[in-house]
């Protein structure tokens, strides 16, 4: 299967959002990384369900909503109601886990799970089956244009090994500092969806830049 790419739009120019997914749809990106970040999980604060849900009209998209908040269970409705596609929690968030999972589904949205760089992966292993995708942060999350953190990658091969031992189907993402060096470094350690902020929307042309990530 074809690696996914992620544009995160963290790193777009959030002064003329409309244009930047237009931008990112003509590049042929399939997805938007969309990072909501609530201040307390993280230092910063980013933009939540209102602006999810002014883009939905704008942009076919697939929208990958990467929810870094304290307490991500009120929000999973809003999400849903604004149009979301994929919605991923973090292992390390507050609240019942398997339960968020299981809601996100039930309001017709795909369910991601993140690991922070030093939460082993092996913790996700019992949310599986809730699961259509796992998110491994290959950065602290908080910020975009860090560098990639090479040992990040063996947490990558240990989760698709597992997977695969274990017939169970899902994605695996990983988000934070992937240009087409490191793309090729996690692209064989297994993943299947990559994320990209600072290396898509900093190219000078974005259509070559990923056309590098899908054929590292
Ligand atoms: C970091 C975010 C990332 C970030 C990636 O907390 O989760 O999605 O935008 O940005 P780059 O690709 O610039 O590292
Ligand atoms: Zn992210």
């Amino acid at each position: 299967m074809d690696v996914i790419i992620s544009a995160s739009m963290l790193a777009s120019d959030l002064s003329r959002l409309s244009d930047e997914l237009a931008r990112t749809a003509l590049a042929g990106i399939e997805w938007l990384h969309i990072d909501v970040m609530d201040g307390v999980f993280v230092d910063n604060i980013t933009y939540g369900n209102n602006v999810v849900k002014a883009l939905r009209p704008i942009s076919r998209l697939y929208f990958d909503t990467h929810l870094m908040v304290a307490d991500p269970t009120r929000l999973i409705p809003l999400f849903a109601k604004a149009g979301s596609d994929m919605l991923t929690i973090h292992i390390e968030s507050g609240g019942d886990t398997a339960a968020n999972l299981a809601e996100i589904r039930r309001l017709g949205m795909s369910a991601g799970l993140s690991v922070k760089p030093d939460t082993p992966v092996e913790q996700v292993y019992e949310y599986l089956p809730l699961c259509d995708m796992v998110l491994v942060m290959t950065v602290e999350p908080g910020y975009g244009g860090q560098s990639f953190r090479t040992e990040c990658a063996e947490k990558v091969r240990v989760l698709c090994e597992f997977c695969n031992e274990n017939n169970i189907d899902i994605k695996i993402e990983v988000d934070g500092g992937i240009n087409a060096a490191t793309a090729k470094v996690v692209k064989s350690a297994g993943a299947d969806v990559l994320v990209a902020g600072t290396y898509l929307f900093g190219a000078e042309d974005m259509k070559k830049a990923a056309d590098a990530l899908r054929q590292a």
